[in-house]
C-alpha cells in the first residue's frame, strides 16, 4: 500500500465516522421506518421503581448490578411463594427471580436447567418480572424452553451471567434443532452483558473421521447429526435481544421463527470462520424486524432472510467474517416464498463471501420484492453483489421454467474492493429479474480485474458505476411478477 492509499484510507475512515455520528442522532427518526412500535425494555422501570423505594439505594450499591443483588435478597424465596408475598404495596410489578435462589450453582458443571425451569415458572407468571442470570457464575443448561402461552406479558431475561451448552453427546438428544428457546411469548426481552456459549467445536468436529483421543478422551461417541441454533423465539410478539453475545454455535446463532416486533441491537454473533452452517441471524416468517448496532462474525450468512418475511430493516451491522447478508434460499422443492420491503444500510462487510445476496432455488413460485441495500462498505469480498436464481446446494439441480420472482431491487453506494467478481446477477429464462436499479457503485478488485456479469436482468444505471454495468438490459421484463 502506497502513501496515497494510506492517506485516501484515513480520509474515508473520517467520513465514515461522521457519518455513523449522523446516523446515531436520526436513530429516534428512522426507527419510525416500517412503523415499527418502540417497544420499551421493562427492566429499566423495574429497576428505576427498585431505586426509589430504597432497595438498590443503600451505600455502596449505585452500580446496576448492586442493586440487581440486593433486590433479589428481597425476591429470593426457596418455597417459590414469591408472587403472593412480593406484591408491592401499589400492587406494582416489580419482581425480581433470580436463578441462583432457584438452586442453580452457577460452577460451569452442574445441570443448571431446572433451577432455570424453576424461575421462569415463578417469573411467568408476573406481568413485567425480570429472570436475573447474575454476573460472575457459568450455567450449564441442556435444552431447555421458556415457553407461553399462560405466561405474563413483558417478561425480562436479564442475562449477566454466563451460559454453556454441554459438550457430551450423551447430553443432547438427537434432532434437537435447538438448544434454548423461548416460545409464544408476548413481550420478551433478553438483554445484559451476558454470554451464550454453544461449545460448537465438538459439533464443527464431527467429521466420520474424527478421533476421539483428539480431546482427551471427553468424547467417547458422535453429538446427534442435527445441530442445534443456540437461542430460538418461536411465535412470539414483541421481542427484544440486547446487548448479549452469543460465541461458538453448532449451527445458527440467533433464530426468529413466526415472530413479529422483533428489536436486535447491541448484540454479537462470533464464530470462526471455518465453522459450518453458522448463520448469525436467521429470519423466518418475521415481520417488523429491526437488526441494528451489531457485529456478526460467522462462518455462514451473517443475516439470513428466509420465506415470509417483510418490514425487515437492518443497519450499521459489521458482518465479516461470514457469507454477508442473504435473501434466501428461497423456493427449494417448488415451494413457494414471499419476501417483501427489506432495507439494509450501513454495514460494514469485511472479507466475506458475498455482500449482498439474493438466491432462490428454481422451481419455486412467489416473490422478492422492494429491496434497498445501501452505504454498503466492502473489504476484500469475493463477490460483492449477488443475485442467483440458479442456487444449487451441490445436489444435482435441473432447469426448471418456475422461479421466485425478483423484482424492485435497489443498490445504492455500494463501495470497496472485491476478490472474485464485482457484480453477478443471474436471473432465470422464465422469470427474468426486473426493476434492478444501480447507484454510486464503486467497486475495484483487490489484485485482477473482472467484468459484471448479467443473466436476464434487467433494471437501470441510476449513475455511472465502477466497473460499467454493461450487461444490464434497461427497461422492464415482459414477464410479470407473481403476487404474493
Ligand atoms: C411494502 O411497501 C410497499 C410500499 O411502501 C407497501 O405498499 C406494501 O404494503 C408493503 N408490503 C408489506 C408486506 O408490508
Ligand atoms: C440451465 O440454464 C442455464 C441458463 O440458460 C444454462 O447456462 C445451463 O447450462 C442450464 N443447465 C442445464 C443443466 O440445462
Amino acid at each position: 500500500m502506497n502513501c496515497f492509499e494510506n492517506y485516501s484510507l484515513v480520509i474515508l475512515n473520517i467520513v465514515l465516522f461522521l457519518w455513523s455520528s449522523r446516523i446515531e442522532t436520526c436513530h429516534a427518526r428512522e426507527g419510525n421506518l416500517w412503523s415499527l412500535k418502540s417497544i420499551s425494555a421493562p427492566a429499566n422501570s423495574v429497576l428505576d421503581v427498585e431505586k426509589e423505594k430504597g432497595y438498590g439505594g443503600t451505600a455502596g450499591s449505585s452500580h446496576q448490578h448492586a442493586g440487581r443483588s440486593t433486590m433479589s435478597k428481597f425476591t429470593g424465596n426457596k418455597d417459590m411463594g414469591v408472587d403472593d408475598t412480593m406484591s408491592t404495596p401499589q400492587g406494582g410489578s416489580s419482581k425480581s427471580f433470580n436463578v441462583l435462589d432457584f438452586g442453580a450453582k452457577g460452577d460451569g458443571n452442574t445441570d443448571d436447567s431446572q433451577a432455570f425451569e424453576a424461575t421462569w415458572a415463578a417469573a411467568c407468571k408476573v406481568e413485567a418480572s425480570t429472570m436475573i442470570v447474575p454476573s460472575g457464575s457459568v450455567f450449564l443448561l441442556h435444552y431447555i424452553s421458556f415457553s407461553g402461552p399462560d405466561c405474563a406479558a413483558d417478561i425480562v431475561f436479564q442475562l449477566d451471567g454466563k451460559i454453556i451448552a454441554p459438550t457430551s453427546p450423551g447430553a443432547w438428544k438427537s434432532g434437537l434443532l435447538q438448544w434454548i428457546e423461548f416460545t409464544k411469548l408476548n413481550g420478551i426481552t433478553i438483554q445484559g452483558k451476558g454470554v451464550i456459549d454453544g461449545q460448537g467445536s465438538v459439533w464443527w468436529n464431527n467429521l466420520p473421521t474424527y478421533n476421539p483421543e483428539d480431546s482427551e478422551g471427553i468424547m467417547s461417541a458422535k453429538m446427534p447429526g442435527t445441530k442445534p441454533t443456540v437461542l430460538r423465539f418461536y411465535g412470539s410478539t414483541r421481542v427484544i435481544v440486547t446487548g448479549i453475545t452469543i460465541q461458538n454455535s453448532p449451527q445458527t446463532h440467533l433464530k426468529f421463527d413466526d415472530c413479529t416486533t422483533v428489536q436486535v441491537s447491541d448484540f454479537k454473533a462470533a464464530s470462526p470462520e471455518n465453522s459450518p452452517n453458522t448463520d448469525g441471524i436467521h429470519l423466518q416468517n418475521s415481520q417488523d424486524v429491526l437488526i441494528y448496532s451489531s457485529d456478526l462474525a460467522c462462518g455462514d450468512d451473517c443475516v439470513s432472510i428466509q420465506t415470509g418475511c417483510s418490514k425487515v430493516y437492518i443497519h450499521n451491522v459489521n458482518c465479516g467474517p461470514g457469507h454477508g447478508i442473504s435473501i434466501g434460499g428461497l423456493g427449494k422443492g417448488n415451494s413457494k416464498a414471499c419476501v417483501s420491503n427489506v432495507t439494509v444500510r450501513d454495514v460494514a462487510m469485511l472479507n466475506t463471501l458475498t455482500g449482498v445476496r439474493i438466491k432462490t432455488w428454481q422451481g419455486g413460485s412467489g416473490s422478492v420484492q422492494g429491496v434497498t441495500f445501501s452505504n454498503i462498505q466492502v473489504s476484500g469480498v469475493k463477490t460483492p453483489i449477488m443475485i442467483d436464481q440458479f442456487y444449487c446446494d451441490g445436489s444435482k439441480c435441473q432447469n426448471e421454467s418456475s422461479a421466485v420472482a425478483v423484482s424492485d431491487i435497489n443498490y445504492i453506494n455500494i463501495k470497496g474492493t472485491y476478490t472474485s467478481n464485482p457484480v453477478h446477477l443471474a436471473c432465470s429464462d422464465g422469470l427474468p429479474c426486473t426493476g434492478i436499479s444501480f447507484s454510486a457503485i464503486e467497486l475495484k478488485p483487490v489484485q485482477e480485474d473482472s467484468q459484471p456479469f448479467c443473466w436476464n436482468t434487467y433494471g437501470e444505471l441510476r449513475s455511472s458505476t465502477v466497473p460499467p454495468i454493461n450487461c444490464l438490459k434497461m427497461g422492464k421484463s415482459s414477464k410479470t411478477v407473481v403476487d404474493c
